[in-house]
């Protein structure tokens, strides 16, 4: 089977295993994991922050970052197709109490504009809002990339309202490797990051929070309290460590793989955007093919891809598909595309 379904299938490599097998450790919640601590240190380096915390998931540090930045009865914007409200079952108003507000999904075609125009003051009338939340890459935008001048601009638009700017940066690695834009570049924009290292980077667990001192100091209160507090946990953090040595600038062969598979199947009039990065969408709009009904047939054939609604399904390219795979499947979604 080809899985295409999503990059978080990919398996540790056999080097990825062998830093696991040797990795010192441990107990974190004593704050004795030396290669916790170490990868820590290094992902606030990269983002240019005083801290990090390794948290269990991507939503788990980014619901951690939103407590962090949106009391509870307060507000968050962010855009409709966002994973902080899509995915995380309603884990900011469970938890933090937050009340998200969206903008239309554009993807990473994000409008400043709009954006500031939803802004609601402090006072006795409205929720006030508190925070903007952006993801880059977007993962339901087909893995668009935000462009820095937009990011900046919404920096700006925060800064005069006085609220913090969040990254749902799941899959900012990708973001940095298509733009060429330095993780640095991205971090100084960002009150608060969650950044993944089990997506594209293949590491089998594992995020990060990234923020300031005494930001870190609170979301470890915050984590201990979602029962995020985790041991001898040093194993799982020198997987993270190997994945940012060796899996980032790789990237580029994932993003040049979904290119050809986007290419292959754009004349049959199912490509949903631009492809940037590692996620080919599909729209079926105009297919005589449904989401269910493709995915089963390319099934049979021997390839799996994810289903998001009737008419969109996604394809993922990762570490564990190789240039072998994705002939074959260009080979599977041309054979049953032409039905
Ligand atoms: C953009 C984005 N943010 C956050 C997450 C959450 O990560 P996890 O599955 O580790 O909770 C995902 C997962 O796919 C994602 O795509």
């Amino acid at each position: 089977m080809i899985d295409l379904r999503s990059d978080t299938v990919t398996r540790p490599t056999p080097g990825m295993r062998e830093a696991m097998a040797t990795a010192e450790v441990g107990d974190d919640v004593y704050g004795e994991d030396p290669t916790v601590t170490a990868l820590e240190a290094e992902v606030a380096a990269l983002f240019g922050h005083e801290a990090a915390l390794f948290a269990p998931s991507g939503s788990m540090a980014n619901q951690i970052a939103l407590q962090l930045v949106v009391p509870p009865a307060n507000e968050l914007l962010c855009d409709a197709d966002a994973h902080v409200v899509t995915y995380e079952i309603g884990a900011a108003a469970a938890y933090g109490g937050i009340s998200s507000r969206t903008w239309p999904a554009v993807g990473g075609d994000i409008d400043p504009d709009v954006v500031a125009a939803m802004i609601r003051p402090d006072g006795y009338f409205a929720v006030p809002t508190r925070a903007i939340a952006v993801e880059q890459t977007h993962n339901r935008g087909g893995g668009g990339v935000i462009p820095l001048a937009t990011l900046r601009e919404l920096r700006r638009v925060a800064d005069d309202a006085q609220l913090a700017l969040h990254c749902d940066g799941a899959r900012i690695w990708h973001a940095h490797v298509a733009d060429g834009v330095p993780l640095i570049e991205y971090g100084r924009l960002f009150d608060t990051l969650s950044v993944c290292l089990s997506k594209g980077l293949g590491a089998p667990v594992g995020s990060l929070v990234v923020g300031s001192a005494e930001k870190i100091e609170r979301a470890r209160l915050v984590r201990k309290r979602m029962g995020g507090g985790m041991r001898q946990v040093g194993v799982l953090a020198a997987a993270g460590r190997y994945a940012l040595a060796q899996h980032v600038e790789r990237l580029a062969e994932d993003h040049a793989k979904a290119a050809r598979l986007a290419e292959a199947i754009a004349p049959f009039g199912v490509l949903a955007t631009a492809v940037r990065t590692n996620i080919v969408p599909l729209d079926l709009t105009k297919s005589a093919l449904d989401a269910h009904t493709l995915a089963a047939a390319a099934r049979e054939a021997g390839l799996l891809i994810s289903v998001l609604g009737p008419r969109t399904a996604r394809l993922v390219t990762h570490l564990d598909v190789d240039d072998a795979g994705i002939d074959r499947a260009v080979e599977i979604l041309t054979r049953v595309l032409r039905g």
